[in-house]
């Protein structure tokens, strides 16, 4: 059993890498921080592969797909993805196509790739971490918002073709609210509820994608967050989480990443 893991070096994404490597999974971890990656493979074992890679770049995309090409995989998690905080009119441009890459571009071609080979032999599994904010439109942090929609609504279309096929391969679209990983602490950002822990959304999407649910919204707040946006007008919902995004803003000036 094999897994690849995209933004491996921190946050949920490390958290999947060690709960796996526990499970006895053999992995192949990638992101950008190359000493990180090192360090992770020397502490999770041999059978840990590493690749660094920029996923903001689509041949980068295609470089890491080569290189697992040959190696069985039976779990792919694209998880690597940032946010960018501030008005729309306001954000730098060349980072948020760079986020989009990542966040959107990367997600679709390593899907689809997997997915083909994962149907040839009828087996495999996907897990999409999206977020919460794939259910809404988000103020202030707009095209984050925007890409976690996609996410979400292409790994929903995909579970109805998987289901309509009768196949054997899965897919799981993980959507947390807050989650205390590094990137929070660099950016500088207070979240306005609790988070939980990327152990927690680690361990309760991989419970989820191994019992084959297709969504796994962590912590009963947000779940209860979700369903009940479900009754909201949209101009009710876009406020509410303006106002919600608005109180995190705090003293970061207006254009720097967060993540939720
Ligand atoms: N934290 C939250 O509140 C929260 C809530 C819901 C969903 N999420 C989602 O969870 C996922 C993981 O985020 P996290 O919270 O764990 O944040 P994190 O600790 O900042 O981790 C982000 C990961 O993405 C990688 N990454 C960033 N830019 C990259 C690029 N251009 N190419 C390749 N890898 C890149 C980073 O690795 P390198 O720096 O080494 O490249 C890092 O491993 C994201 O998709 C995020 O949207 C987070």
């Amino acid at each position: 059993m094999r897994a690849l893991i995209t933004g491996a070096t921190s946050g949920i994404g490390m958290s999947f890498a060690k709960q796996l490597n526990k499970r006895g999974w053999e992995l192949v971890l990638t992101g950008r921080n190359e000493a990180v990656l090192i360090d992770m493979q020397r502490k999770l074992g041999n059978n840990t592969l590493i690749i660094p890679a920029d996923l903001s770049d689509k041949a980068e995309v295609f470089r890491v797909y080569k290189f697992c090409k040959d190696k069985d995989i039976d779990l792919l998690i694209n998880n690597a993805g940032y946010g960018i905080f501030g008005k729309f009119d306001e954000t730098d441009l060349k980072d948020e196509i760079d986020m989009i890459n990542l966040n959107i571009t990367a997600v679709h071609i390593l899907s689809k790739l997997f997915l083909r080979d994962f149907k040839k032999h009828n087996r495999g599994i996907i897990i999409n971490v999206a977020s919460s904010a794939g259910f809404l439109s988000g103020p202030l942090l707009s095209s984050y918002y925007a890409s976690k929609n996609y996410v979400v609504k292409l790994s929903l279309a995909i579970a109805e073709e998987l289901r309509r096929d009768r196949s054997n391969v899965g897919i799981t679209i993980l959507c947390p609210g807050p989650v205390d990983t590094n990137f929070n602490n660099r950016a500088g950002v207070s979240f306005s509820m609790k988070p939980i822990t990327p152990d927690y959304a680690a361990e309760y999407a991989l419970k989820k994608a191994f019992s084959g649910q297709v969504i796994a919204i962590p912590g009963l707040s947000v779940k209860a967050g979700v369903f009940l946006n479900k009754f909201l007008p949209y101009r009710l919902s876009t406020a509410l989480v303006y106002n919600i995004q608005k109180a995190k803003k705090k003293d970061i000036p207006s254009s720097k990443a967060v993540t939720e």
